[in-house]
């Protein structure tokens, strides 16, 4: 309540309707990340960030794509499922206003994250708890696939990483950090980008 506050924008789950909410519980429930703890995971990441395109897959009303863009990141990208939460999205972005901002190149894609095709660049893979196992088996086998055609520098930042086990059970991916509320992982064998 207090970041829409301050910042003039809608992204609490407190206003989302019924309708969503139930849908919500098909899928995974729309909870937005804390503010402070967005900036501390973007602030372990030990590279430039501005070779770096931010994903978060199940963006929801878009807070992290507000937040993220108070980063150098080179183009910010969200994809959620439900329509209403995604139009919200479009809007705050619309009307964010901040003289910290540092990346204007801001979009939220609605549609199902295991359908996306991910951007062929080095990339920053945002996920709080999105989806189910096996939804996210599907999301890493198709990102699997992606990095064997263009090898690329992917960081995956997991808030809440419930099925860390799952990340940790392909073979491209490697642990690289963190803490109780958060996993840093990383592809195996590509170079990070500057190191900063
Ligand atoms: C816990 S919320 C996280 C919201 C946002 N990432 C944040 O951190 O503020 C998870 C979001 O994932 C969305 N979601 C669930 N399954 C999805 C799917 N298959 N494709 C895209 N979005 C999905 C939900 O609708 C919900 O908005």
């Amino acid at each position: 309540m207090e970041y829409d506050w301050e910042n003039r924008v809608n992204t609490t789950s407190g206003t989302v309707r019924w309708r969503e909410r139930l849908l919500g519980l098909f899928h995974s429930p729309y909870q937005p990340t804390e503010p402070g703890l967005f900036h501390e995971m973007m602030a372990i990441l030990p590279f430039e960030l501005d070779q770096f395109t931010f994903v978060d897959l199940g963006s929801g009303k878009g807070r992290t794509l507000l937040l993220a863009s108070q980063c150098p990141f080179r183009k910010i990208v969200g994809v959620e499922l439900i329509e209403e939460l995604h139009r919200v999205a479009e809007k705050n972005i619309r009307e964010y206003q901040d003289a910290e901002q540092r990346c204007r190149q801001i979009e939220s894609v609605l549609g199902d994250a295991r359908a996306y095709e991910f951007p062929l660049e080095p990339t920053v893979l945002y996920l709080f708890n999105p989806f189910p196992e096996r939804a996210l088996v599907e999301v890493l086998d198709r990102l699997g696939k992606s990095l064997a055609e263009f090898p690329r520098a992917i960081w995956i930042v997991y808030h809440n990483p419930l099925l860390e086990s799952v990340l940790g059970s392909f073979n491209f991916l490697e642990r690289a950090g963190g803490t109780q509320q958060y996993a840093l992982y990383r592809t195996t064998h590509f170079s990070p980008g500057k190191v900063k």
